[in-house]
């Protein structure tokens, strides 16, 4: 199984970023993290990070035919952006939508998901393991 792990605008500042809600680990940690939970779940996962709303939007598109699935935290692009929804639409590759924090929690803004209308599920307010348990999922594990 080959994941597509796509991350969007700020998590390249992981580690500076509002370390009481991110936490201070940095984005290197992050892709660590998830290649260790891929070998630990026997899946291949390629990770990528862009602060850009159509290079997300390009990317979602070449994964059709290319992955399996998309493990996808789309950041504020999430409560913002119906082409990320109309991307994930057209391709129709199983996504799996991850946040470090729980966004129903936070601000209003906050509560609209576009990417959780499409996502087949949502792993949310768990730091990192957010991703560990969407890799567990799309790998047919029990999760954590
Ligand atoms: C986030 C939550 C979003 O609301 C926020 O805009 C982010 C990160 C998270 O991982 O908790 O940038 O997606």
């Amino acid at each position: 199984m080959k994941i597509l792990v796509l991350n969007g605008p700020n998590l390249n500042m992981l580690g500076l970023r509002e370390p009481e809600l991110y936490g201070s680990r940095d984005y290197a940690a992050l892709e660590e993290y998830v290649r260790g939970e891929a070998d630990r779940r026997g899946v291949r996962a390629e990770i990528r990070q862009t602060n850009h709303e159509g290079t997300l939007v390009d990317w979602i598109q070449q994964a059709r035919g290319a992955f399996d699935a998309i493990v996808l935290n789309a950041a504020a692009y999430t409560h913002t952006s119906v082409a990320v929804l109309d991307a994930l639409k057209a391709v129709n590759v199983r996504t799996v939508e991850v946040h470090l924090t729980e966004p129903k929690n936070r601000e209003d803004f906050r509560k609209v998901s576009y990417v959780g209308m499409v996502a087949e599920k949502t792993f949310s307010g768990r730091g990192f393991d957010s991703y560990g348990d969407a890799i567990a999922y799309l790998a047919g594990g029990e999760g954590r």
